[in-house]
């Protein structure tokens, strides 16, 4: 039998796509030394599976940010390997990261990071003309209609609702077909109503155009449009949950709240 962690080990097997879109191996990433230091991970092992919706939840502090800056490759990990794809990313050099970065990795943030004097349409293609890259039309014009925003492209943000900013932003993200797109709290500035909207348009992202999607919440309602939920707390992966619903979600998360020391 393959198991996920031998395909990992072993990821290109003639033939077949790695199931797992980045995976993490024995991840440990502390801050400070001595009396000051913080274990923000502590030997996770994680893999995320392509063309699915990974949420991942828990308290303040317990290292949910630190985990997707380091799957990502955005930090670098005190101990361990991470894989994007069959790539290992623990050991690129700075300039092999970066590329593979943007080629393969899309960012969606708490704020939506929109340069305010280009309008959606040139906001979705910078990171592309930045990079001398021709976007492709035929998916631009996919993404673009599957997030709604036909009618929208010539826009500012400032001419934008909230929740229509972070379709831009979720666009953004789409436009460059990465292996995986992150998101830190991609909802967490927005009123629920525009939340629902961008949630609505990540899930039909991933059911239509078959893209890997992780997304750091607080929310239970957000989290029950992913696929899996993992929880963390104090820097390990202590559950994990399928087909969540708000109230699965919400009720695994009291019991964090009930042992709260801080
Ligand atoms: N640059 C840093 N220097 C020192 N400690 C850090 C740094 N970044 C994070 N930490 C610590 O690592 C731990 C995990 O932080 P992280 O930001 O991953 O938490 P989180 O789960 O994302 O929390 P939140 O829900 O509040 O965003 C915390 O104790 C935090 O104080
Ligand atoms: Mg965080």
């Amino acid at each position: 039998m393959t198991t996920a962690a031998t395909a990992v080990q072993d990821p290109q097997l003639p033939g077949d796509q790695p199931v797992t879109a980045a995976s993490a191996r024995q991840v440990t990433k502390a801050y400070g030394a001595g009396e000051t230091r913080v274990t923000a991970l502590d030997a996770v092992d994680v893999d995320i599976q392509r063309g699915r919706f990974t949420a991942i939840m828990g308290p303040s502090g317990s290292g949910k940010s630190t985990l997707m800056h380091c799957l990502a490759g955005l930090d670098t990990v005190s101990e361990g390997r991470i894989w994007i794809g069959d790539t290992e990313i623990t050991g690129l050099k700075d300039k092999q990261l970066t590329r593979l970065r943007r080629d393969k990795i899309g960012f969606i943030f708490q704020a939506f990071n929109l340069l305010p004097t280009l309008n959606a349409l040139e906001n979705i293609t910078l990171p592309m003309d930045i990079a001398g890259r021709r976007p492709d039309a035929a998916w631009l014009d996919q993404v673009v209609t599957t997030v709604g925003l036909a009618d929208r492209l010539k826009h500012r943000p400032t001419q934008l609702s909230g929740g229509q900013q972070q379709r831009v932003a979720v666009a953004r993200a789409l436009a460059a077909r990465p292996e995986i797109i992150f998101g830190d709290e991609p909802t967490g500035n927005l009123d629920s109503r525009s939340g629902a909207e961008v949630l609505t348009f990540l899930r039909r992202s991933v059911d239509e155009l078959g893209q890997t999607m992780v997304m750091v919440t607080h929310d239970p309602v957000a989290a029950s449009y992913a696929d899996r939920v993992l929880f963390l707390a104090d820097g390990v992966i202590v559950d994990e949950m399928h087909a969540p619903t708000a109230d699965s979600v919400l009720e695994r998360m009291r019991r964090f709240d009930g042992k709260r020391t801080s």
